[in-house]
């Protein structure tokens, strides 16, 4: 989608006002995977809003990203709960991996990244892959999910939704 485009589906999608700020980043991220420069210009744009503010908000939600993310992405919870359930050593075995790997870049294929709360806490430690819960994540499966990725042949675009894989409480 270039700039023109993007222009269109805002103004199809989003009154010109300021409160649509986020709900038009989201839109944005969900269409583009990720806000480009010209994406947070364009919905600066429509909403009447200067582009540094825009970048400020766009780099204040951990779920907005402005780097293009590697094929695969994922997510560690280092929030509370997650943190007294050992999420810092699975984060530890992911960032390993994604290090081996080469990480992004040059290797693009996996991106991790750290949560706050995936609010799957009742499950904790949780990790994301794709958009798939991992509750109850263990080492092994941080580093297998991984290490799948890295030898995957499928190209499955990044953010296309898996099966939920939280184990019941
Ligand atoms: S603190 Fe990790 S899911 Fe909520």
């Amino acid at each position: 989608m270039n700039q023109r485009e993007l222009r269109q589906q805002l103004m199809e999608r989003f009154p010109r006002e300021r409160r649509y700020l986020l709900p038009a980043l989201h839109y944005v991220q969900h269409e583009l995977g990720h806000l480009p420069e010209f994406a947070l210009q364009t919905v600066g744009w429509h909403l009447h809003i200067p582009a540094s503010e825009v970048f400020g908000a766009a780099t204040s939600y951990s779920e907005l990203r402005i780097e293009k993310p590697g094929a695969h992405i994922v997510r560690v919870c280092t929030g509370l709960a997650c943190a007294l359930n050992g999420a810092q050593a699975v984060l530890d075995a992911v960032r390993h991996e994604v290090a081996t790997a080469g990480g992004t870049p040059p290797d693009d294929s996996v991106t991790l990244e750290e949560s706050p709360c995936l609010f799957a806490c009742g499950v904790a430690p949780v990790m994301e892959a794709d958009g798939a819960l991992h509750g109850r994540a263990t080492l092994e499966q941080a580093r297998g999910l991984v290490a799948e990725y890295r030898h995957a042949q499928d190209e499955r675009p990044s953010g296309a939704p898996m099966e939920s894989r939280v184990p019941k409480t």
